[in-house]
């Protein structure tokens, strides 16, 4: 299935290089079922890694201290020595994979010369996570190719760190974790706290998940995403000052919250109250989700969208309008923008009798409102960060 893709960036690397990969590596984009910015919050998440990729074609090159990139969708290189101290260049793409080859030189890990070229099927600032993609997919690769012995979790961490120092985006660990740890056909229930998951099967019968691209693109750099998590990291220190004896944020209660209300002032207030609420509603869509409740589903993704719309405020215009238009057709259960907001896709529950009918209507409304051709992506549940072997994967 990812044939065109994984051809795509073989012949990117044959033409960049002038020789043959020896390796093929796929990293997946990502869902989230439910649980939005509060995986910086000690809250729960339900990401499912999907069929969209990013593929990297990868050679070792003995005797060299040269890692060179070829991003062939932005036609562009960068090299660099892996003997050296990498600090952040004016090119985001390649903060992202040097911020991962400086977390793993901090580990003490020592890697060589490397040829990559990587293209992707995962469009950017959509909000299906290509950057996680491409950070936990070099680091897979480094981990690899030179037998670093760091764990899945260590990849999804190091991920993590490179957005926060070199890029300085201030994410959670939702994305990475879910492109390392993705399982084709299982929905995963993520702590964020401890780290601790589980996997279950998402049980939508007789319904469909669609995204629906906005196509309004952001990236978390300069979109709101650190100001929204400095308000709720003002909510957190004023509550932590009042009831210094609660171990994690998704223990305070609604009460407690009340209490200091007028002393974070109202911003703090409103974003620490939509968490609150959004950690409280993942447990009850997992288990909706578990059990095949479709209905309450649906329901629980309609009152997260308007928590992320009028509380945590990270919707646009454009994302509200589709939305609430979705959500007055037919066999439409629930609609909700996905990912941490300021444009890129809404997820839809839709039944699958209706579904044609939906994406019509609303690519209509849409583009007669915004004059914007909105895209759908149909994605299927995947498996995590793989390295691709003649047609199949190998762990
Ligand atoms: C972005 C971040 C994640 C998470 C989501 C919102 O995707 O990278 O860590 O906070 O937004 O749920």
């Amino acid at each position: 299935m990812q044939e065109k893709l994984i051809n795509r960036t073989k012949e990117a690397f044959q033409s960049k290089y002038n020789a043959e990969p020896k390796h093929f590596f796929l990293a997946p984009g990502r869902i989230n079922m439910m649980g939005e910015h509060v995986d910086y919050s000690d809250g729960f998440v339900l990401p499912a890694a999907i069929d969209k990729h990013i593929c990297f074609a990868v050679k070792k090159v003995d005797d060299s201290e040269i890692c060179t990139f070829f991003a062939k969708d932005f036609d562009d290189s960068f090299s660099f020595n892996v003997t050296q101290k990498q600090t952040p260049v004016s090119q985001t793409w390649v903060n992202y994979l040097l911020g991962v080859f400086n977390a793993i030189q901090e580990r003490g890990k020592k890697i060589g010369g490397l040829e990559i070229a990587f293209s992707s099927t995962i469009p950017m600032g959509s909000g299906l996570s290509s950057s996680a993609a491409l950070e936990c997919g070099f680091a897979y690769i480094l981990n690899h190719i030179f037998d670093l012995d760091l764990t899945k979790k260590e990849l999804a961490l190091i991920g993590q760190k490179s957005e926060h120092t070199f890029v300085g985006v201030k994410c959670g660990i939702m994305d990475q974790f879910a492109s390392v740890f993705g399982k084709e056909r299982q929905v995963i229930l993520l702590d964020c706290n401890s780290l601790e998951h589980q996997y279950f099967e998402a049980h939508i019968d007789g319904c469909s998940l669609l995204l629906f691209d906005s196509c309004v693109k952001h990236t978390h750099l300069t979109s709101g995403y650190n100001d929204r998590r400095n308000d709720v990291d003002n909510g957190k220190k004023v509550l932590w000052e009042k009831f210094p004896d609660i171990e994690k944020f998704r223990d305070f209660s609604f009460s407690m919250l009340d209490e200091v209300r007028a002393e974070m002032g109202e911003t703090s207030y409103k974003r620490c109250l939509y968490l609150l609420k959004e950690i409280n509603r993942v447990e009850k869509a997992a288990k909706a989700l578990s059990e095949g409740d479709v209905q309450y589903l649906g329901q629980l993704m309609i009152e997260t969208h308007s928590g992320l719309s009028t509380e945590f405020e990270v919707s646009c215009d454009e994302l509200d309008f589709m939305v609430e238009e979705t959500l007055k057709e037919n066999g439409v259960l629930g609609a909700r923008i996905m990912g941490g907001g300021f444009g890129g896709c809404s997820i839809n529950l839709i039944k699958d009798e209706n579904v044609n009918d939906v994406i019509e209507n609303i690519t209509a409304k849409y583009k007669a409102d915004f004059a914007i051709e909105m895209k759908v992506y149909r994605v299927k549940i995947s498996d995590g960060i793989r390295e691709y072997k003649r047609n199949e994967f190998v762990v």
